[in-house]
């Protein structure tokens, strides 16, 4: 009798030690969810001009919607449960036109503007205070398996409907302009645009990488003078032998 009161009294110390170690690391996980979201919202104060209040990016920012949607369905989709996380990040899609597959790994500070037709791809990888404007795609360009979306380093901008595709390096502070369409890396501290991108600035600084417009070379008529070279050559060649003899 003894002893079975004294087994009930261990299940029951170990119940509330297992219930309070749980309580800690909800505690734990629910303070680090509060100040991951403090951190997104402070970014949207220093990155959108006409943020007029916490409580408007709280409460009507689509951008922190999305991407706190994308903490919840990237938590489910890491424990395998991909069905739930792909409903959740389809249901943030709805309500905010912004796409962001599960999968997709994204640092802190992100700052989605404006938001409609943004996509993420699935293996995308996203540091630290990056921004993004609307229509913008980090996608695949459905040649690649495995990794096929971009990586974007930190401090990176992403102009209105650039297109990033494919698994390139975008490094960190580059500015890919609107409209922009990327094809291959592009390096820390530049800015890139057209269609495909090219790099026009690096640490400020123009590239010179400009087509001289009016003086562009002929490779007919520098073939043509090789040609006529040549024949010279022979000639003089032959008049030399002719001489000898
Ligand atoms: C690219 C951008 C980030 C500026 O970066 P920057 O490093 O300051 O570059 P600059 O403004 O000095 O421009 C560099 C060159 O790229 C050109 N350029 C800038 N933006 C461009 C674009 N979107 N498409 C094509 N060329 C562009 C400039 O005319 C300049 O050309 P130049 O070398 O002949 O002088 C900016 O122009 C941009 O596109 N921002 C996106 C903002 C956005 O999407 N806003 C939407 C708000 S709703």
């Amino acid at each position: 009798m003894k002893k079975t009161a004294a087994t009930m009294l261990d299940a029951a110390a170990t119940a509330m030690a297992l219930a309070a170690h749980t309580a800690k690391k909800l505690h734990r996980r629910g303070q680090k969810l509060v100040s991951e979201i403090r951190y997104d919202v402070e970014a949207f104060r220093q990155r959108d001009p006409a943020a007029q209040s916490n409580a408007e990016i709280v409460l009507l920012y689509s951008g922190l919607h999305a991407r706190t949607a994308h903490r919840l369905s990237h938590a489910l989709y890491r424990r395998g449960h991909t069905l739930s996380a792909r409903a959740v990040s389809q249901g943030a899609k709805a309500l905010t036109g912004i796409e962001i597959h599960p999968g997709a790994t994204i640092g802190r500070g992100l700052v989605i503007d404006h938001g409609s037709g943004v996509v993420i791809g699935e293996t995308a990888e996203i540091g630290d205070n990056v921004t993004l404007y609307q229509g913008v795609t980090l996608g695949g360009t459905g040649k690649d398996e495995g990794k096929r979306h971009p990586t974007l380093g930190n401090g990176v901008l992403v102009g209105a409907g650039a297109k990033v595709l494919g698994p390139l390096t975008i490094g960190d502070n580059a500015k890919i302009a609107a409209g922009a369409v990327v094809l291959d890396d592009i390096p820390a501290d530049s800015t890139a645009v057209g269609i495909p991108a090219r790099v026009v600035r690096v640490a400020g600084q123009r590239v010179a990488n400009d087509l001289d417009q009016i003086h562009i070379p002929d490779p007919v008529a520098e073939e043509l003078d090789a040609i006529r070279s040549s024949i010279a050559a022979l000639e003089a060649r032959m008049d030399a032998e002719q001489d000898e003899k």
